[in-house]
């Protein structure tokens, strides 16, 4: 028999395929498809090792309520352990997240309580500020809080760099990856820092978002724009973030990523959210670049399925001008 004994152990362990048909310069392109959790992202991880974290440290007790601020994500990660392990989840929700994100969390049976995505941090409404005054007047909850939680890194650096190195035999040259929290390029660069310093890192950046001129520039720049794809860039700097192992960022914009996602699956059949469009349209970029054969990997962060309704829907591209 080849069994798991429960959902949470199929968490990890995720493929990484080879990009055949798209052009890539005089480099390989591979694809980590983070998606192929079982609660559909790479923030399965986090969410599991946040809870145990939590469970070891006496925070999180049976009968307590889990609250998060998440873009959806890390929500249902939280929401599938929950359901498993039986703890109430409360989830603060920015607007614009799609439709199927809502209907998944709802199913899994959390709270949810929907706020604005078009106010910045220190807003009343702002998602994290507004999930913030709601433990405030809660008792026997959980504040996960991704943002500043040392474990969201910590769980990249001890599982999903080893985990790539591994997988891809210890030769590879570059990794793009993209940053909400930044626990993932965090910590996966800590992690090469230490056994593979060669390896260099390149963050795929939403235009509008502060973290191109972060890194490119070593500068803080305050912005209100917003973008349509999902789960990547930031208005603030995380607590928890480092860049200091990051060379590049690449601007990328909604028009870019979402033609990108779907490039990926009408040439290559692979079936992408809309932060690895942004994340595969600045790894094309880098590679064409290249003079060397380089091997690059992308982390994907989550699969198609739930952007049906938006990036893989015409009449919603048309509508919002981006066919
Ligand atoms: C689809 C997707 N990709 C990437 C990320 C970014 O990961 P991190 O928060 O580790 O920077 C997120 C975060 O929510 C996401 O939802």
């Amino acid at each position: 028999m080849q069994v798991y004994p429960d959902i949470i152990s199929l968490i990890g362990n995720t493929p990484i395929v080879k990009v055949n048909r798209l052009d890539t310069g005089p480099c390989e392109l591979y694809i980590k498809l983070e998606g192929q959790n079982p609660g559909g992202s790479i923030k399965d991880r986090i969410a599991l090792k946040m809870i145990e974290a939590a469970e070891k440290s006496g925070q999180l007790k049976p009968g307590d309520t889990i609250v998060e601020a998440t873009a959806g994500n890390t929500g249902l990660g939280l929401a599938m352990i929950a359901a498993v392990k039986g703890y109430r989840m409360m989830i603060v929700l920015p607007d614009k997240m799609s439709q199927e994100k809502i209907s998944h969390l709802k199913a899994y049976g959390a709270e949810i309580v929907m706020t604005r995505s078009d106010v910045s941090r220190g807003h009343p409404e702002y998602y994290q500020d507004l999930a913030e005054s709601l433990i405030a007047k809660m008792d026997n909850a959980f504040y996960v809080n991704q943002f500043a939680n040392e474990v969201n890194p910590q769980t990249h650096e001890e599982w999903t760099g080893p985990e790539i190195w591994q997988q891809m035999g210890k030769e590879l040259d570059t990794i793009v990856v993209g940053a909400g929290t930044a626990g993932t390029i965090t910590g996966v660069s800590r992690y090469f820092a230490k056994v593979a310093p060669h390896v260099e890192f390149i963050l795929a950046d939403p235009e509008g978002s502060i973290l191109t001129d972060l890194i490119n520039d070593k500068k803080v720049v305050q912005k209100s724009a917003s973008w349509m794809v999902e789960g990547i860039g930031e208005d603030f700097v995380p607590v928890t973030s480092d860049f200091s192992h990051v060379s590049r960022a690449y601007p990328v914009n909604d028009k870019q990523s979402f033609h990108a996602a779907r490039e990926l699956l009408s040439k290559e059949g692979i079936f992408v959210g809309s932060s690895t469009g942004t994340l595969i349209h600045a790894a094309l970029q880098y590679c064409r670049e290249q003079t060397d054969k380089k091997r690059v990997l992308i982390v994907s962060g989550d699969s198609g399925n739930k952007y049906l309704s938006k990036m893989f829907n015409d009449t919603w591209m048309q509508e919002k001008d981006l066919l």
